[in-house]
């Protein structure tokens, strides 16, 4: 008789890995008052996807990525909806519901967060071998680990990321450069082997050529280890490079979504075209565009219809009026929907001018 063949475990990988369900997050500004900084945010998130969130200044995006690991300010809540994920078990939680020593757990083990200005994420009296000791051993189930198997670990991490170990373990943050710590923080952020890494404006405070390998390396650690990552950008250019696709939001809400493609050349949203617009073409003439006029309005003081109206060049009577819903435009699988927010998203479509992708 042939040996029966063990049922092999129900396939893991189908469905999203992250679920985001009308979400609200809001921070207490007052004894009595409150501010709302996201509406109403619900986006899929499948393993191995990358999506960017970009949008102007103070739009709710670092809000976002704070409020799906619960990280954030003391004054911060997520005062509505779910933020459904499924964990390394299989099991699929709302990160609202886990109780404090289980969502220690699940930060670094499954999901990290480099943070924005992550140039001061490090304690300047640490060397950087401590703060990788300190990471594992705060954060590992396993019980102790050797402190040289540990370093060993953190080695090959470094080495991820091009770094020379025996230069940067026994430094402290600040004999490296900008672009080392920014480098070491991806590993640090990677040691547990998250499978959702959530990365607050990465590059913005290193130059040229170092955002540059930055970008390549997140790309390699993506190829490699397969993880999905949330990016927030004010950088479109990079957007486009490293995210298969784009949320934009604008005023506290995602106004439209859809694949990289999607958004560069077919954007349905006016804010998104405009935001495109002002990216200045790679190659080609010398045009600068035209930045959009005026600002976002004061998340306090939102219009009652559409919070981009007072800007938007296609605004109608309506626009005043109704709050558009995100609507889909082209349905696809995995998350990969069209969607836009705008009364008149099936007008035609919209000119965008930038040199991407
Ligand atoms: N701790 C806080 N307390 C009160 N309001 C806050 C707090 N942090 C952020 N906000 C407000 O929430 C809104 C969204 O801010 P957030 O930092 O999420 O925007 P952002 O899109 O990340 O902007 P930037 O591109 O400048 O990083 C802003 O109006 C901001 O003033
Ligand atoms: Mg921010």
């Amino acid at each position: 008789m042939s040996p029966v063949t063990p049922t092999p475990p129900a396939p893991a990988a189908d469905g999203p890995l992250l679920s985001v369900r009308g979400v609200d997050v809001g921070y207490r500004t007052g004894r009595r008052t409150r501010l709302t900084a996201v509406h109403d945010a619900s986006f899929d998130l499948y393993p191995g996807q990358s999506m960017a969130l970009v949008g102007e200044s103070g739009c709710g995006k670092t809000t976002l990525g704070l409020g799906l690991l619960r990280l954030l300010p003391r004054t911060g809540t997520v005062s509505a909806g779910q933020i459904l994920f499924r964990r390394k078990s299989g099991d699929q939680v709302d990160v609202r519901t886990l109780a404090k020593e289980d969502l220690r757990r699940f930060r670094w083990n499954e999901a990290a967060m480099v943070f924005q200005g992550a140039m001061n994420a490090f304690n300047p009296v640490l060397r950087m071998e401590e703060h990788f000791l300190d990471t594992f051993r705060a954060h590992e189930r396993r019980t102790r680990r050797p402190r040289a198997e540990i370093l060993e670990e953190s080695a090959e991490l470094l080495e991820m990321v091009r770094l020379d170990p025996a230069r940067v373990l026994p430094s402290h943050p600040h004999e490296l450069s900008g672009g080392m710590r920014q480098r070491a923080l991806i590993a640090l952020a990677l040691a547990l082997r998250p499978q959702l890494l959530i990365l607050d404006e990465p590059t913005t405070a290193l130059d040229v050529l170092t955002q540059r390998s930055v970008v390549e390396q997140l790309t390699e650690l993506r190829e490699r280890l397969r993880f999905s990552m949330v990016f927030i950008t004010h950088d479109l250019g990079l957007a486009a490079e490293l995210a298969d696709r784009v949320g934009t939001m604008y005023a506290g809400r995602l106004i439209e979504t859809g694949t990289t493609r999607d958004l560069f050349h077919r954007a349905r949203h006016p804010y998104t075209s405009a935001l495109i617009g002002s990216v200045p073409p790679v190659a080609g003439d010398r045009h600068v565009p035209e930045p959009l006029p005026g600002g976002p309005p004061g998340l306090n003081a939102l219009p009652p219809g559409c919070s981009f109206e007072p800007r938007c060049p296609r605004a109608t009577e309506e626009c005043t009026a109704t709050r558009p819903e995100l609507r889909v435009l082209h349905p696809r699988d995995e998350g990969l929907s069209h969607a836009a927010a705008c009364l008149h998203a099936d007008g035609a479509e919209l000119p965008t001018r930038g040199g991407h992708p």
